[in-house]
């Protein structure tokens, strides 16, 4: 099987030349995205009510809405098409053109979602480093620019948890506490990307909607771990909501009924979250068996949600060979832009899956 791009700054095996006739046999860890609808959710999109949703007549789409607003402790919420436009609405509504934003420099919002803080709000990036996502409240303060004849002004701090390019790393709630009251000593908006919250509150035990409370918005996705097929949602107080709203029409995520995607999403918050800390436990035993095997490099405590990287140092295999001998054993994984490989696990991947990507490797590198 040959290889192809994958993902956003990941390389892997195209999915259309790698799932063969019976899906099942393919133990696919690219990524959590790839989770197909349950039989639940297939059931609640046929039997879903629907209206027209722009204007405003899809009570499924209300009920979601209400339901992850209540969740996460906000006023109100957008349900938005991908994670990547719930990011860049929040962005266009919390700045205004030439404004700077403070990201950290490994995040999705900077890296990963094809420039959207340039081309659709026009502000300024400061990528600032973190200790694994979590960034030094002292150096966001010294980073902070006021706003003068020859300065942008810092307008936005973009946080993310659990941190994707960090390998679904968690960041503490008392990072969160202590940037809001940087954020609030000098009047700023703080925005996070929790694609994955539920992750973070899987692997902690301490509730999404906790960490929500020292934001201003939260972006998360229904389509990662939590398995629905499409779908995200942006939460924060009723007037952001509803410019939030204006701008997803600008870009063109107005969505009609918009209920049939809305009940899958519905099943996912209510009967996915409690579940990913099977993901995790398995994400952990993948972890421990790989060590084990010679010519992989894993550090066990960077494993803290549902992502392993690992790093190839073996005499004959690079990770790009790696992953393609995997491809034609039917187990997918990913090269990560740094080099290492990730294996994601999520609601399709068994305890099965991960005994055979463990002897697959095993025998690959043996
Ligand atoms: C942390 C994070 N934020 C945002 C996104 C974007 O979500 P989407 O692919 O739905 O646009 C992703 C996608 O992988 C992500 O991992």
């Amino acid at each position: 099987m040959k290889l192809g791009g994958a993902g956003p700054g990941l390389a892997g095996a195209r999915p259309a030349q790698l799932y063969p006739k019976d899906m099942q046999q393919v133990a696919d860890f690219r990524s959590d995205t790839v989770t197909r609808p349950t039989p639940a959710m297939r059931r609640a999109m046929a039997e879903a009510r629907v209206g027209d949703d722009v204007l405003g007549d899809d009570p499924t789409v209300k009920e979601l809405e209400r339901q992850a607003a209540e969740r996460l402790g906000k006023e109100a919420a957008l349900f938005v098409p991908s994670g990547t436009m719930g990011n860049a609405i929040a962005v266009k509504v919390w700045t205004q053109e030439g404004d700077e934003v403070i990201v950290e420099e490994r995040s999705h919002i900077y890296n990963l979602e094809v420039g959207h803080l340039a081309v659709i709000s026009r502000v300024v990036p400061r990528p600032l480093p973190s200790h694994r996502g979590a960034l030094d409240p002292d150096l966001v303060e010294r980073n902070i620019r006021r706003r003068a004849l020859h300065i942008a002004g810092t307008r936005l701090i973009a946080i993310e948890n659990t941190h994707n390019l960090w390998g679904g790393a968690v960041v503490p709630l008392e990072n969160f506490q202590a940037l809001r009251r940087v954020a609030d000593r000098h009047g700023l908006r703080i925005h996070l990307d929790g694609a994955r919250i539920f992750n973070a509150q899987a692997a902690t035990g301490i509730p999404a909607r906790e960490f929500a409370r020292y934001v201003d918005s939260v972006m998360f996705c229904f389509s990662k771990g939590l398995a629905a097929p499409v779908g995200s949602i942006l939460v924060g107080p009723r007037d952001f909501i509803d410019e939030a709203r204006r701008v997803r029409k600008l870009l063109g995520g107005g969505m009609r009924q918009a209920g049939v995607l809305a009940a899958a999403a519905l099943v996912a918050l209510n009967e996915m979250v409690d579940r990913l800390v099977e993901d995790h436990a398995r994400a952990r035993r993948l972890a421990e068996g790989l060590r084990e095997i010679p010519g992989i490099h894993l550090d066990l405590d960077t494993v803290e949600t549902n992502m392993v990287y690992f790093e190839v140092r073996h005499p004959r295999v690079t990770a790009q060979e790696l992953v393609q001998r995997m491809a034609e054993h039917g187990v997918l994984a990913l090269v990560s832009p740094t080099g290492a490989i990730r294996m994601v696990t999520h609601h399709d991947i068994t305890d099965d899956h991960v005994d055979r990507a463990l002897s697959v490797i095993r025998r690959i590198l043996g």
